[in-house]
Formats: structure tokens, C-alpha cells, sequence
């Protein structure tokens, strides 16, 4: 049996960083749930195809690729609000689930992270962590970064993002964003990356030994 790793929490938490730090530590795989939705939103874009249209969004979702996500590619802002959009759809979430999961079986073990992993696709995981930060600790972050790669943003329309971001995930009838009752809560308001890595990891060793 592999060992998977459940990692949930809102928009700009720092569960991507967290996440890729853990795989990377233990030689397991890692997959951005998030970027299946923005593919699957993306195609639809490039193909000219609606954001409203259940049926075709589906389709579109049942004949995503796993292996050709590509993180720089699908970082743009619009595709996060199509992404958003698409993921309020049972049928769109139906595919991209049942995908999430033949990854999450992978060998020697996995870190999935996402709204829904703890919840929805893996809610046997070995381990659950529910990262979080308030709003302005997470809007400050991804006004730092934009601004750090060159972009221009200004920080009340950031933070407007998140909170609609939130809103829109937590709110939503299918898989709404919560934590799982048995996750681990970290909060990183006042923690940097190393000590989110450092508290993490002691949750995840204490689970190995058992
Ligand atoms: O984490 P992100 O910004 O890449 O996610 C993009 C959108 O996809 C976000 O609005 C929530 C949605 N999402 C989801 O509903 N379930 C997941 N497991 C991952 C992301």
C-alpha cells in the first residue's frame, strides 16, 4: 500500500511550496489538484469552447492529461477565475477525482494537495493537513510575488481576489473547501516556509512509524 499525503487550504496559503518541499524530501510524487482544474479550464479557452457548459467541460475533464500540466503555463490569473468556475461543476469534479486518485495510488507514496483531498479524494490518507493563513497574510504573498516576478498589482484588488476566491470555494454545494475532521491544522500567518516544513514533517514521521 502507498503512503499518500492530504494537503488543503485556500488560495495563496503556501500549501504548492509545502507541498513540493514534502514530496521532494521523502521521493514521493506530488500533484497540484488546482492544475488539473486550470488545464481543463484552459482547453476550454483555447478551444473556444463556453466556461457555462457542464456537459462539455466534462468532457473535456475525462480526456485530461496528467503528465503534460505545466505550472508556469497555467499560473495566469484569468485561468485561476476560469478554474474557479468550472470547479462548481459535480460533473467536471466526477472526472478530474477519479484521475486524482489513480495518481494518489502511486508508489512509494504520494502528496496531493488541494480544496477537497483530506474530503473527497483521498479521505483515507495516511496524513491531512489543513494549511492556512488569514486573507491579508495571503494576499501580502501574492502581491510580494507578482510584484517580485516583474507584474504590477495593487494590494485591495489582490485581496478582493482572495476573499471572492474563498468565497466562491468554500461556499460551493459539491466539495466545499473545509477541513477534514481528523486533518491537522497549520496555521502560517506568523510561520515562515522552514518552520511550516519543520512542523509538518514531524506529523508525517510520527504517521510512518506507525
Ligand atoms: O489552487 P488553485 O488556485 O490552482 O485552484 C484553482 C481553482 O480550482 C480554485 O478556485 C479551486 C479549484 N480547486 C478545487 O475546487 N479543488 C481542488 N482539489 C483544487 C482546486
Amino acid at each position: 500500500m502507498t503512503f499518500t499525503i492530504a494537503i488543503d487550504g485556500p488560495a495563496a496559503a503556501g500549501k504548492g511550496t509545502l507541498s513540493r518541499r514534502i514530496a521532494e524530501d521523502y521521493g514521493f510524487h506530488h500533484l497540484d489538484t488546482g492544475l488539473t482544474y486550470r488545464a481543463t479550464a484552459k482547453a476550454l479557452i483555447d478551444r473556444g469552447l463556453p466556461l457555462d457548459d457542464e456537459a462539455v467541460a466534462a468532457e473535456v475533464a475525462r480526456t485530461l492529461d496528467l503528465g503534460g500540466l505545466d505550472r508556469a503555463v497555467l499560473s495566469a490569473h484569468e485561468i485561476g477565475e476560469a478554474a474557479s468556475k468550472i470547479a462548481v461543476m459535480p460533473s467536471v469534479r466526477r472526472a478530474l477525482v477519479e484521475a486524482q486518485r489513480g495518481f494518489a495510488a502511486r508508489e512509494p507514496g504520494t502528496v496531493l494537495d488541494g480544496r477537497d483531498i483530506g474530503t473527497v479524494v483521498c479521505p483515507d490518507a495516511a496524513v491531512k493537513l489543513y494549511v492556512t493563513a488569514s486573507p491579508e497574510v495571503r494576499a501580502r504573498r501574492r502581491y510580494d510575488e507578482i510584484v517580485g516576478n516583474g507584474g504590477v498589482a495593487d494590494f485591495e484588488t489582490v485581496l478582493d481576489d482572495i476573499r471572492r476566491r474563498d468565497e466562491r470555494d468554500m461556499g460551493r454545494a459539491d466539495s466545499p473547501l473545509k477541513p477534514a475532521d481528523d486533518a491537522h491544522l497549520l496555521d502560517t500567518s506568523e510561520m515562515g516556509i522552514e518552520a511550516a516544513f519543520s512542523a509538518a514533517k514531524s506529523i508525517i514521521d510520527a504517521a510512518l512509524k506507525h
